[in-house]
C-alpha cells in the first residue's frame, strides 16, 4: 500500500509555481511538497508547444521518480498545451491552474469584463477564453502577453522601478478595456501583484489562481484519501531547479517567507 506521507509534486518553468506551493503551504500543511523549477529553460512563454510539452514530461519524470502521490502543473503555459496528455498518461491525480483561475474570475467579476494576461503561448492557446465562455457565455474576454514580466522575476527585480515602468506601459492597452477583473494567467505575475493592482486600479479584483488550485488538491486529497493526516516527525520540502541554486534560494526563501530551504539543483534530460 502506498503511503500518504509521499509528497505532492510542483512543477513550473521556474520560480512561478512557488506562488502555488505558499498557497499549499498555507492551506495544506501538513502535506509534504517537492517542487521543480526548470530555470535553465525559462521562459516556456515564447517557445512551441510541442517543446514545451515534452519539457513538461521531463519535469513530471523527474518527480514521479520522487514518488509523488499528485501532481500539479503550477505554470499556465504547460497547463495550456500538456495537462489533457499528461493527465491521460499517468496513474496519479494531476491539476492544472487554469481551470481553477477561470473559475476564481468569474466568482470575483460582477462585469463579467475579464481581462487576462499570461505568456505569448497561454495567450495563443485561448485556452483562458474558452473556459471562461464555457462557463459563462457572456464573458467579455481581454487577453494580453506580457512576455517582459517572467525576466524581471526570476532576476529578482520584481520591486524594481525597471518592473513598475515596464508593468504600466505593459499594461496600458488593457485598461482601455476597463475590465472588473484581471486573471494574473501566469504564475510568475504574483510576484508582481503590488505593481499591477496599482496600475490597474484598487477597484479591479486580481486574480491568482494559487488559492482556487489548492482547494482542488485539497479536495482531491479528500476524494481519493490521500491526505497526510498521519504526520509525525518533520515535514519535508524540498525543491529542484534546473538552474543556479543561489537564485532560486534567494528569490524563494523571500516569496516564502524561510529561513532555511532545501534547494538543489539537477539536470534533466537535454538541459
Ligand atoms: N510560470 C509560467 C506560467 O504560468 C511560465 C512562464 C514562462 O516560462 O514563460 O505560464
Amino acid at each position: 500500500m502506498l503511503s500518504n506521507k509521499r509528497p505532492i509534486g510542483f512543477i513550473d518553468s521556474g520560480v512561478g509555481g512557488l506562488t502555488v506551493v505558499k498557497e499549499a503551504m498555507r492551506q495544506l500543511p501538513n502535506e509534504n511538497i517537492i517542487y521543480l523549477g526548470d530555470t535553465a529553460r525559462c521562459p516556456y512563454g515564447p517557445r512551441p508547444a510541442e517543446q514545451v510539452i515534452e519539457f513538461t514530461w521531463q519535469m513530471t519524470r523527474f518527480l514521479l521518480a520522487q514518488e509523488i502521490k499528485m501532481l500539479v502543473i503550477a505554470c499556465n503555459t504547460a497547463t495550456a498545451v500538456a495537462l489533457d496528455e499528461i493527465k491521460k498518461n499517468v496513474d496519479i491525480p494531476v491539476i492544472g491552474v487554469i481551470e481553477p483561475g477561470a473559475r476564481a474570475a468569474l466568482k470575483a467579476s460582477n462585469t463579467h469584463q475579464i481581462a487576462v494576461i499570461g505568456t505569448q503561448g497561454t495567450v495563443k492557446s485561448g485556452v483562458y477564453q474558452s473556459e471562461l465562455q464555457k462557463k459563462a457565455p457572456d464573458a467579455q474576454v481581454e487577453s494580453l502577453a506580457c512576455p517582459k514580466f517572467v525576466p524581471l522575476v526570476e532576476s529578482n527585480q520584481s520591486h524594481s522601478s525597471i518592473a513598475k515602468k515596464v508593468v504600466a506601459e505593459t499594461l496600458a492597452p488593457l485598461k482601455v478595456a476597463r475590465p472588473d477583473t484581471l486573471i494574473m494567467g501566469c504564475t510568475h505575475y504574483p510576484l508582481l501583484r503590488p505593481i499591477i493592482q496599482n496600475v490597474m486600479g484598487d477597484e479591479v479584483h486580481l486574480i491568482d489562481s494559487g488559492a482556487e488550485t489548492v482547494s482542488d488538491v485539497s479536495a482531491l486529497l479528500d476524494y481519493f484519501q490521500l491526505n497526510n493526516y498521519h504526520h509525525t516527525g518533520e515535514k519535508t520540502c524540498q525543491f529542484y531547479t534546473t538552474g543556479s541554486e543561489k537564485m532560486f534560494e534567494s528569490i524563494a526563501s523571500d516569496w516564502l517567507a524561510l529561513a532555511k530551504m532545501n534547494v538543489k539543483h539537477i539536470d534533466l534530460e537535454g538541459n
